[in-house]
This record gives structure tokens, sequence and C-alpha cells, in this order.
């Protein structure tokens, strides 16, 4: 077998057979294949696609790459969930305490933002002490007592993944969905659970922009998940607005933490849903009674105490969460309606202020971020508070560009 044949084949919109897949990948695993050839590979495959087969083998592969953890063998109803990335979406840390309450497992590994959206593990690293890689051993004996515990994606498992993740990241081949749909799923199937959700996020904020591609995403995810007896659901939601109010680390968690005190706003009713799907999905109960469930775990404060054990078992000291004190208002320079409000120029707003990366060298900021006071529809005077700016030591140049994400007219 020879890579320049496979990658020619692929240009040629060919089909590759599972052997000539595995040479390449497992090639570039091992330094055999060098980064401009496989990038070469992956945007044949961007702009061919692969056939449905070719993305499940393709999914093997990658799975195969690193450890299989087998959860269900040990504990009965294993959940998971997995969006593919928003702006000021926490679900994670309302939704794992939630699924504990509700005698579901579990066993979430996260990743750290990418490009503008947030990832939990920068999330909960804004806590004080909070371990996000603990031993495989506590991680699941956690999982077992608890019912949740979140790790930053380990070494082992597929590592696959982090490497082509990486190299589409910076040669403009993220785009591609069946390329999308095995990243997702290996991981999934890799950690074990039985149970999947996918949260779809589409629109500006989102990797995937059209409701079109999220349907076909949709297909291949539930189409590997039966090549894997794994019982897989997905939905498909907006992110051209950002979901929770607050755009930012420590910001974010307290957000959460508002949540499973009963806050009403759009991170609760995301997240009862996703809740309701996956006791559903576990227990084979009908989703109307698994919502009404899920409701009652937020409002007798149950999943609340399942955060504040999961928390503390990881280390975590919320106690000393750390917001910064230099809190700039906005306001309104006109009078209006809100229109809209962009998730995507939220989210570059927060990352000026230092709330994610901009260069991989970068260090975040915890402490910083933006709390929005208004919500799409709201009417506002001139005057009227906008957001609170949440800023670090040093103030970046922020421009009148910078707060067009929210559209008055
Ligand atoms: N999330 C992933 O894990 N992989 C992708 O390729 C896209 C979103």
């Amino acid at each position: 077998m020879n890579i320049l044949d496979i990658i020619t084949r692929k240009k040629n919109g060919e089909s590759l057979s599972y052997d000539e897949l595995k040479y390449a990948f497992n090639g570039y695993l091992n330094g055999e294949i060098p980064d401009y050839q496989m990038s070469a590979l992956l945007m044949a495959i961007t702009i061919n696609g692969m056939s449905m087969s070719e993305t499940i083998s393709l999914t093997d592969i990658f799975i195969k790459s690193g450890e299989i953890y087998d959860l269900h063998n040990r504990m009965q109803y294993v959940v998971d969930k997995h969006s593919t990335g928003g702006v000021g979406d926490s679900t994670t840390l309302v939704i794992g305490p939630l699924c504990a309450a509700l005698g579901l497992h579990m066993a979430k590994m996260s990743g750290r933002g990418l490009g503008y959206t947030g990832g939990t593990i920068d999330k909960l690293e804004a806590i004080p002490g909070f371990n996000v890689l603990p031993s495989i051993q506590d991680f699941y004996d956690q999982v077992e007592n608890i019912g949740f515990a979140i790790s930053a994606q380990t070494p082992n498992l597929v590592p696959l993944d982090k490497l082509i993740y990486a190299l589409r990241d910076v040669t403009g081949t993220t785009e591609s969905i069946p390329l999308i749909a095995s990243s997702i799923m290996s991981k999934k199937i890799a950690a074990g659970a039985n149970n999947i959700l996918i949260d779809i996020k589409v629109g500006s904020g989102a990797l995937i922009k059209t409701e079109e591609d999220a349907k076909q995403l949709s297909k291949w995810l539930i189409a590997i998940g039966e090549a894997y007896e794994r019982n897989v659901k997905t939905i498909i939601s907006d992110m051209n607005t950002p979901l929770s109010f607050a755009i930012g680390n420590a910001l974010e968690v307290i957000e959460a933490i508002n949540v499973l005190n009963g806050k009403k706003c759009p991170l609760l009713d995301a997240s009862l849903e996703i809740a309701a799907n996956l006791l559903s999905m576990a227990k084979r109960i009908p989703y109307e009674e698994a919502y009404k469930q899920a409701e009652e775990a937020i409002y007798s404060k149950k999943a609340l105490k399942k955060f504040a054990e999961f928390v503390s078992n990881q280390g975590g000291d919320l106690a000393n969460l750390n917001v910064s004190k230099r809190v700039i208002p906005v306001k309104a320079k006109i009078d209006g309606v809100i229109k809209n409000i962009d998730a995507l120029g939220a989210a570059k707003l927060a990352q000026k202020l230092g709330a994610s990366k901009m260069k991989l060298d970068d260090k975040i900021d915890y402490s910083v971020g933006i709390m929005l006071k208004v919500k799409k529809g709201d009417i506002v005077k001139r005057g009227d508070l906008l957001m609170y700016l949440y800023v670090g030591d040093t103030l970046p140049k922020l421009r009148n560009v910078d707060f067009e994400f929210i559209n008055i007219v």
C-alpha cells in the first residue's frame, strides 16, 4: 500500500477500504505519514466526502487507537452527552449533577475551548483547586458513588482524534460531516456510555452553520451508534444567540449554580430537555414523565446537592471562585428593541477581555467575561443597562464595533 495512491483515490472521489484508511491514519499516529500528506488526504475527504461504510471504518480505527472503557458492565444506566460547541453553553455543569440526581451515571470526558466556543474544562479550572485530571480509578469510583465525574480527555482516549483534530483546525478541514461524526462518536463509544445524546448547535456561534448540515450530521451520528449498538439521539438547537446570559469561565459556573437553584432561563430549559431525553432513553420511560422527574430534581435542590458533592470530590473550592471586581456597565445609545444578540460577536468580545485564547500560548483569565442584562425582544431606552463587562488588570482597547453584537432597532 502506498499513501500517494490513497490520497489520489480519494481526490478522484473513490471509496477507501478499511485497510487503506488504517494504513493512512495509523501511519500518521505512528509518525510514518507526515503532516502534509495527512493534510492532503483530509482535504480530499472534506471535498469529496466519505460513504457511511468508510465513516464507520474510520470511527473504528479512531476507537482502537486508544483505551476502551467498558462502563456499562459496571453500572446500569450509563449516559453521556455531547455538544458540538456553543457560546455561553454550560449545560454540562447542570446536566451532569441533574442526571446523577435522577439515578443515572455520567462519566464525562470534556474538552477545552475551541476557537470562540467555550470548553467545560476551562470553566471548571475557574474553580480554585478543581482537579480536571483525576486518576482513571478515582474518576470511575466517583461516577459509581456520586453518579457524575468530569475529566479532561486522557491521553489514552482516542489519541488519533486529538492529533487529527489539531491538524483539521489549521488546514480548513473542520467542517467535514464524516470527519466530525467519526471524531465525536469515537470518543463517546470509547468512553463507554450506552445512551448518548448529541446536541448539535447551529448558527453563527457554532461549528455547524446550517440546519441542513445539522440534519446530515444527525443521520451519520445515529448510524454510527447503530453500528455499535449504542442508543443515540440528537437534538438540533440554535446557536445564533448565546445560550446563557453569562459568557466567561467563572461567570458561567455561577450561572450554572443559579440554574441548579431553579433560575428560569434558556439554560435551564435546554438542560431539562437533555436530561429528560437521557432519562427517558436509559430507563425507557416516556419523555413527559422523565421531564417531570428532571424538574423535580431541580426544584427539590437534589441536583444542586450533587453539584456540590461533585465539585468537592474533585478538590474544588467554590467559596473562593474568583470573579473580577472591575466591572464596567455598558448602556444603550438609542431607544429601540433588541432585535438580535449575536453569539459570535459576544464570544469575540469575551475573548478580547481574556476569557478565551487568541493564540495557543495565551493565558486564560478565568475571572473575566460578560453578563448580559437584556434578551432578544426586550424594549430599551437610551441609557438602559445592556451588559456588565468583568475586566482584568489591563483593559484591551474596545471600539464601538465590539458592542454591535447587540442589535437595537
Ligand atoms: N466536536 C468534536 O469532538 N469533534 C469535531 O470534529 C467537532 C466537534
